[in-house]
């Protein structure tokens, strides 16, 4: 029997050259199982500012965002958090994702955060946006948590490190990723055969 390859897009909430997130994120692409092919989506910053007007006649870059995320399995997010919320870069393009209202983008796709912030460690921010993008109908893999505190200078922009536990944080992450991919897998096939 073939292993099946699941289709995951990640992208980075913060913009910053040094980004943890981003690292995080990085790192999740060079511990990845075999069976999850992490695409960098490096463009979300060029997405307008949400603006429910835009949907009438979508810009290219939205319509390219919604094709993406219904084109995926899964989304993997660097969340950092910003005055305990999510940077408004994160805010944005999870917005645009939860768009158009009758045809959301995000639903059926399985969501995960990586974040890596200050004392709180990103909890407030992914506490928040699991509630409700759970409700948009994205499947949220919000255990094991990845709320990593003050291990910015832990981890190399390029995902390298040497901190085992932060390894072992973003690994255990995506093997609740992989489960949730096969769970999601299981139910299209009982789906399908219920129709
Ligand atoms: C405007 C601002 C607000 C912040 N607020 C929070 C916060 O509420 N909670 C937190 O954990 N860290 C907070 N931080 C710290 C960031 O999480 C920290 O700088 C983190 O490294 C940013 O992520 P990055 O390394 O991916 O850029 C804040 C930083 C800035 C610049």
């Amino acid at each position: 029997m073939t292993t099946p390859s699941f289709r995951v897009i990640a992208f980075s909430g913060s913009l910053r050259t040094g980004s943890s997130n981003t690292a995080l994120v990085r790192l999740a692409q060079r511990i990845a199982p075999p069976e999850l092919q992490i695409e960098w989506i490096d463009w979300v910053d060029q997405l307008p500012w949400m603006n429910p007007d835009l949907e009438e006649h979508p810009p290219e870059t939205l319509l390219r965002w919604w094709q993406t995320l219904r084109e995926c399995d899964a989304l993997i997010v660097g969340m950092p958090e910003y005055n305990w919320n999510p940077t408004p870069l994160a805010k944005n393009a999870l917005d645009w994702a939860t768009r158009p209202p009758d045809d959301r983008a995000i639903a059926d796709t399985v969501v995960a955060f990586l974040g890596s912030g200050g004392r709180g460690g990103t909890a407030k921010a992914q506490e928040n946006l699991s509630v409700i993008l759970g409700y948009m109908g994205a499947t949220m893999v919000v255990d094991p948590p990845v709320q990593l505190s003050f291990v910015a200078d832990k981890v190399d922009a390029d995902g390298s490190t040497d901190d085992q536990s932060i390894i072992d944080a973003v690994a255990a992450k995506l093997a609740a990723v992989v489960t949730a991919l096969h769970e999601r897998a299981a139910r299209h096939e009982a789906e399908a055969l219920d129709s």
